[in-house]
């Protein structure tokens, strides 16, 4: 089957990075992206957003008639969680994305873990509660250890607090209440050491490609300190992900992951990204999610060298045994340019004028993607916490560094709202030292 439109369901850098490598394929004419942003299509005719269209399942359908859209990628995890690709095959409509129910590897953090367990899977101890009361009774039985309270549904990367001792732990149970039904189930960790990365591989059910690992830069401050985000930025490939640990993740979780799922009638079809955290005693799961990252799909996606929708339509036709998908060897790190106030309040910045963006887009070796960001008569405005992310791209990390700081030093927020962390890739730089 020839795919010539294709529609990317989503609104982040993530969207604007997959619908710019699915408009590489020459057969492709157009990519819609609903709902986009407003810096999607900015610099790519090929790529259109489809800011005033619904997205609910019966506006995608009215989508995919409208503009005779071939192939629907539901790239973010609402959607899948919502059953977007099931349906839209059940339409008839050609899906990328994993079934709701074995997408339940990453909407249900309870299920996720019950499952590790279950496939033996390296993953840390944990119990989960919906009653507040035997969590407390549970956590009194414990010794004083660090632990992590994590709320079992989506809670978009924020659902996760480290509480260092059980006092904090009984606080943050209360907290729970707040991601509202996503932290309804809750789940009492074990708390890992180590350090984190993501890796990537595109699955058919039986068959996977290894796209690469990144790794994601979590806290909103320098050095790792504050609040949880949904990420500040990203640097790919990291220096953490040797070849040996590349093997350990694909055979010690990778084809056991492909494995049990098939076992639970759940056979897993689409991107895997494996949160994965080397502790003292090996590589364990901090978290599975069905879907790329983001910010990681921003410094991946664009080293693919080979024909994504190519990779897309074998994982369709069940035929990815005998697929190769080859990448580059650029370094490339992206910082998110953010609402001051973000992840907390940043109320404020909504609406503010952005000026500077195509000038820093312009610099050689940078790239630009949207994410809470608008355009209203040619002017940029602010429109989210994460507003857009710039990527460098280098033959070394510190080329890469060099040209994504420049271009962010270009970039301003009307009443000085930029956030931005200026340490993304630190640990790759001590590395070198
Ligand atoms: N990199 C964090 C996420 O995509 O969930």
């Amino acid at each position: 089957m020839q795919v010539k439109r294709i529609l990317v369901l989503g609104n982040g850098g993530r969207e604007q990075a997959l619908s710019e490598a699915y408009a590489k394929s020459r057969g492709v004419k157009q990519v819609y992206v609903l709902p986009g942003n407003g810096l999607v299509g900015v610099a790519n005719k090929k790529v259109t957003a489809l800011t005033d269209e619904k997205s609910d399942y019966k506006a995608v359908l009215a989508v995919c008639r409208k503009y005779a859209v071939d192939l629907v990628d539901v790239a973010q995890d609402s959607f899948l969680a919502d059953g977007l690709a099931d349906k839209l095959q059940n339409a008839g409509i050609l899906a990328f994305g994993p079934t709701q129910k074995a997408s339940e590897i990453e909407w249900s953090k309870e299920y996720s873990r019950k499952f590790m367990q279950k496939y033996h899977l390296p993953s840390p101890r944990f119990a989960s509660f919906s009653d507040v009361q035997k969590a407390r009774s549970y956590l009194s039985g414990l010794p004083e250890q660090p632990l992590y309270i994590k709320a079992s549904g989506l809670a978009l990367g924020k659902g996760a607090i480290r509480a260092d001792n059980k006092k904090e732990a009984v606080v943050a149970i209360s907290e729970m209440q707040k991601f509202g039904p996503a932290g309804q189930t809750f789940l009492i960790e074990e708390c890992m050491t180590g350090e984190e990365f993501s890796y990537f591989v595109i699955c058919d059910g039986q068959d996977f490609v290894t796209v690469g690992a990144a790794q994601d830069h979590k806290t909103v401050l320098n050095q790792d300190r504050g609040e949880n985000t949904g990420g500040m930025g990203a640097v790919a490939p990291c220096g953490i992900v040797s070849a040996k640990i590349a093997r350990e993740v694909e055979q010690k979780i990778i084809k056991p992951f492909l494995l049990g799922m098939a076992k639970e009638g759940r056979a897993y079809s689409g991107v895997l990204y494996a949160g994965c955290m080397l502790t003292q005693t090996g590589v364990k799961i901090v978290e599975f999610n069905a879907r790329w990252g983001d910010p990681e799909a921003e410094v991946l996606l664009p080293a693919i060298q080979s024909d994504y929708l190519s990779i897309v339509m074998a994982v369709l036709e069940k035929r990815l045994g005998r697929a190769k998908i080859t990448v580059d060897t650029k370094i490339r790190v992206s910082v998110a340019g953010c609402s001051s106030g973000y992840p907390e309040d940043y109320s404020a910045v909504k609406g503010k004028k952005i000026s500077g963006l195509e000038k820093a887009a312009a610099l050689p070796g940078v790239l630009l993607f949207g994410s809470g960001i608008v355009k209203k008569q040619r002017v940029f405005l602010a429109n989210g916490g994460r507003v857009f992310h710039l990527v460098g791209v280098g033959d070394s990390l510190v080329e890469a560094r060099e040209r994504v700081y420049a271009a962010m030093s270009m970039v301003y927020i009307e009443g000085n709202n930029l956030q931005f962390r200026t340490d993304i890739g630190w640990r790759d730089m001590e590395r070198t030292l």
